[in-house]
């Protein structure tokens, strides 16, 4: 799916290369406190799905989105936002802020039931107009997705915080 590049200021928001895909990797490893761990070769499988900010040729922030047709119905799924991250240098510039938006937008497209994340930065995504809901209303993703995290033992009582943007009725 093609992604319209987005300006703003120097910053550019564009759908991910291959070639990005290295970069990605050291983005979501430098935040690996907070962030669910990809290879590079999952990374590369899910390129499709990353947008980036760049400037010049350097990569300062990405995303990604993943579909849960087993959360709601397979017509009307669940799409959840991943692997948020900005350079540290480059946070509180609107760089996040205009991420998930082009993110939002990107996958708005599948008008699905709904938006989530499950994060550790739940201020930026309420100020991102999402909030917070019950963990078992997510319950695919954390018997699925969360295994693939070694921070936490148990996935209700990981602290990460469960958030959906408001549904467009
Ligand atoms: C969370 C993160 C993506 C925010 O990116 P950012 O580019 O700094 O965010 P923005 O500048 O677009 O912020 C937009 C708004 O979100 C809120 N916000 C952003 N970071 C915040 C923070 N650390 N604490 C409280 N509010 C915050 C503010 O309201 C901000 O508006 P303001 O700057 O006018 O006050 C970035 O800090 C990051 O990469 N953190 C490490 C990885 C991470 O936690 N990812 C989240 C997924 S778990």
């Amino acid at each position: 799916m093609c992604y319209n590049i987005r300006m703003a200021g120097q910053y550019q928001i564009r759908g991910a290369k291959l070639a990005d895909a290295e970069k990605i990797f050291a983005l979501i490893h430098l935040n690996r406190d907070q962030l669910v761990p990809r290879s590079v070769g999952n990374i590369v499988e899910n390129i499709d799905r990353f947008l980036v900010a760049v400037t010049g040729s350097d990569i300062v922030a990405c995303a990604c989105y993943q579909v849960h047709p087993e959360i709601g119905q397979p017509e009307a799924a669940t799409v959840e936002i991943q692997s948020v991250a900005v350079r540290a240098p480059y946070r509180r510039k609107g760089i996040g802020r205009m991420l998930i938006e082009a993110m939002i937008e990107k996958v708005s497209v599948f008008n699905p039931k709904e938006v989530v994340v499950l994060t550790f930065a739940p201020e930026f995504f309420g100020a991102m107009g999402f909030h917070e809901i019950p963990k078992t209303q997510i319950m695919h993703k954390l018997y699925t997705g969360c295994v693939n995290c070694t921070k936490h033992t148990d996935p209700f009582t990981c602290p990460e915080i469960a958030m959906v943007h408001a549904p467009r009725e």
